[in-house]
């Protein structure tokens, strides 16, 4: 029985919707329940949408009372979406993973399963750190997909790379007792943390297994030896009493979604990790103490207690540790003694992702998320541009370039604003030194900047087929109606939406966009909800969308994390919705994951005939004596996996 101490009890009442405490307090280190971080006085749109109305007269108001443009209408040329072939599945709160009539889905790699020679059996009563850093490793988020050999477009044999974002202990450790956790299991779960990478082969039937052993089989966890990069690497702020260089840091921690790039490496984004540092209060520098909480560290003991045996999490110790987290981590899965590299370039934050696309020029473009309410939405762009003859010119691309923060304007216009030292407020008189101390507090320069405050900026990627770009707010219910604007349109949004940006000269490198809303979720009776326009009636209820990928036709997936605290209040699913054509917004419901999971990471194969989907947190808000779930085996406890969907008849999903 999970044993609860009177604090942890007190995190159990605090305000928080209506998600699992288990996954508040396990995923985002009770983030709801904390004050919000951004106590910058950037205005919100709203602030000056009174003007713009009367100023403009494009603006239409939809049918809810929201503020939508009617979408681009230079789109009408581009490739439609559509099609969709399979009937939708309704919500669900069933123990079972549910797929559209025609599907079928296996397991392909669960928590605990051996990926190295010799690796242990998963033994939920019997586990050790050294058995875990064999196995695959708890709560699978990105997934991306790399054939093999390099280079090829084989979709039958290729690496399986997967996030572990973070640990349940309450549902990994028979006995387990929150506050008091044992040095014995606070190693088992910095092992399950990180990622890993392993071979995997899809069969004539279209599904896919792991090679327990390949060469290339890999787990890199909260400890394995990384290099900082780029041009806040070595900085006084990195440097700890472990590494007085400053370039040398152990291990990833809270990768949650990602991104893939064109020369086959992986980019895993570290997210919650301010959760587990404690002791802000005891920090003596006042500035390090100020960043700290702009970035919403403990003042305290953290949920964890890593800090009760690694001084590496206690602030009062190490002040600069939290510095060397909150990164995005390059990682080349086709070379198994790669050292993963933190890529300081593309700023510090709350990372949900950095997927990937390309300037009409060649240099690589990384769209990211800072998943916190009231944060903002980034894009990186390198100086260098990608070489397809090239792969090593390309290796370290990511270093080099120029990390912006978006500002969007009433009038539907927006600004890429450049994170510069020394542009605009950027200087020492405002407390940055360098170009390193801006991408070290990130947020503090995107403040000064007056970037615009989202409902919880998660994915933002890029329609491969349209060139759009879809910026997805999970939700937010902390905005109250005096903070609502046309970019976040609902007070206590519970149940999130997407925007849609579209570059100028629909270019990835450009500075400047115009931007719409694409879906504003949930029960589509409920009036404040918009699906592109088309007709309620007939779509699927979607809410908290949270990671999206687009089919070969550029129809959107999207996987939604905590229906279960939405005004649906169902699981969580995936869900395919035309971006274009006579069934743009035409939300289907395609999949329904276990009870307590969220859905991460959905990716196609290049040919359109697998979808992955990482099952995180299955059972969440459950414990082991008295399970939520127990998916996938019905025996034990719940074990988040990897699963691979495939349409019965072997042909494209979706269609
Ligand atoms: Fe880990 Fe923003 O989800
Ligand atoms: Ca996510
Ligand atoms: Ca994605």
């Amino acid at each position: 029985m999970i044993k609860l101490e009177p604090d942890a009890q007190e995190f159990h009442q605090a305000p928080r919707g209506n998600r699992s405490p288990a996954t508040c307090h396990w995923k985002c280190g009770d983030a709801c329940a904390q004050p919000v971080p951004n106590p910058s006085d950037n205005a919100y749109v709203r602030d000056v949408i009174e003007e713009a109305l009367t100023r403009r007269s494009f603006l239409a108001a939809s049918a809810a009372g929201l503020f939508v443009l009617s979408g681009f209408s230079a789109l009408a040329r581009a490739q439609a979406s559509g099609n969709i072939g399979f009937k939708a599945i309704g919500l669900s709160t069933e123990d079972r993973l549910l797929l559209a009539q025609g599907y079928s889905a296996n397991v392909v790699i669960r928590w605990g399963d051996p990926i190295a020679r010799g690796a242990r059996r998963f033994d939920l009563a019997n586990w050790s750190a050294r058995d875990q850093e064999a196995a695959f490793g708890y709560n699978c988020d990105y997934i991306s997909y790399l054939p093999l050999p390099y280079g090829s477009a084989n979709q039958n044999r290729a690496l399986l790379w997967a996030n572990h974002e973070y640990t349940n202990p309450e549902l990994m450790f028979p006995g387990y007792s929150a506050g008091k956790p044992t040095k014995e299991q606070v190693d088992v779960e910095l092992a399950a943390h990180g990622g890993s990478v392993v071979e995997v082969v899809r069969a004539a039937d279209g599904s896919v297994e792991y090679l327990p052993v390949s060469q290339f089989n890999r787990r890199i966890t909260a400890l394995t030896p990384m290099e900082l990069t780029g041009p806040a690497a070595g900085h006084p702020w990195l440097q700890t009493k472990a590494d007085p260089t400053g370039r040398r840091v152990l291990g990833m921690l809270n990768n949650c979604a990602g991104g893939t790039t064109p020369w086959g490496t992986v980019l895993s984004a570290e997210e919650n990790f301010n959760q587990y540092f404690a002791g802000n209060d005891g920090v003596s520098n006042e500035t390090l103490k100020k960043i700290h909480a702009r970035y919403g560290l403990p003042a305290k003991e953290s949920g964890r207690r890593w800090e009760a045996f690694y001084d590496r999490f206690d602030l009062t110790k190490e002040p600069n540790e939290p510095f060397r987290h909150g990164w995005i981590v390059e990682i080349d899965p086709y070379d198994p003694t790669f050292t993963p590299k933190k890529r300081t370039a593309l700023g510090r934050f709350k990372h949900e992702g950095a997927e990937i696309s390309l300037a009409a020029d060649g240099r690589v473009v990384a769209y990211m998320g800072d998943d916190e309410r009231f944060e903002y939405m980034y894009k990186f762009v390198s100086k260098g541009r990608f070489n397809p003859a090239d792969r090593k010119a390309n290796l370290d691309l990511l270093d080099e370039g120029t990390l912006y923060v978006a500002r969007l304007n009433p009038d539907g216009t927006g600004e890429w604003l450049p994170l510069v030292f020394g542009n605009g407020p950027l200087t020492a008189a405002n407390g940055f030194a360098s170009q390193a101390e801006v991408l070290i507090n990130t947020r503090g320069a995107a403040d000064l900047l007056g970037a615009t405050k989202m409902d919880r900026p998660e994915d933002l990627e890029r329609n491969p087929v349209t060139g759009l770009v879809y910026a997805v707010m999970t939700n937010n219910s902390r905005r109250t109606a005096a903070q609502v604007d046309r970019a976040n349109p609902r007070p206590d949004n519970k149940d999130g939406h997407i925007l849609e940006i579209m570059e100028e000269g629909n270019d990835a490198g450009a500075t400047r966009f115009r931007w719409t809303l694409f879906l504003v979720c949930g029960d589509p009776k409920d009036p404040s909800t918009f699906f592109a326009g088309f007709d309620k009636t007939k779509v699927s209820p979607v809410a908290t969308p949270d990671n999206i990928t687009f089919d070969r036709a550029g129809n959107m997936w999207i996987a939604t994390d905590g229906m279960d605290g939405s005004n649906l209040k169902s699981n969580d699913g995936i869900f395919a919705v035309p971006t274009q054509g006579p069934e743009r917004g035409y939300v289907r419901q395609f999949m329904s994951a276990p009870r307590g999971a969220e859905v991460c990471g959905p990716i196609f194969t290049a040919d359109g005939r697998t979808l992955f989907a990482g099952i995180q947190h299955p059972g969440e808000g459950g414990t082991l004596e008295k399970p939520l779930s127990l998916w996938p085996d019905g025996v034990g406890t719940a074990r988040p996996s990897v699963v691979a969907i495939r349409k019965d008849d072997g042909g494209v999903i979706g269609t």
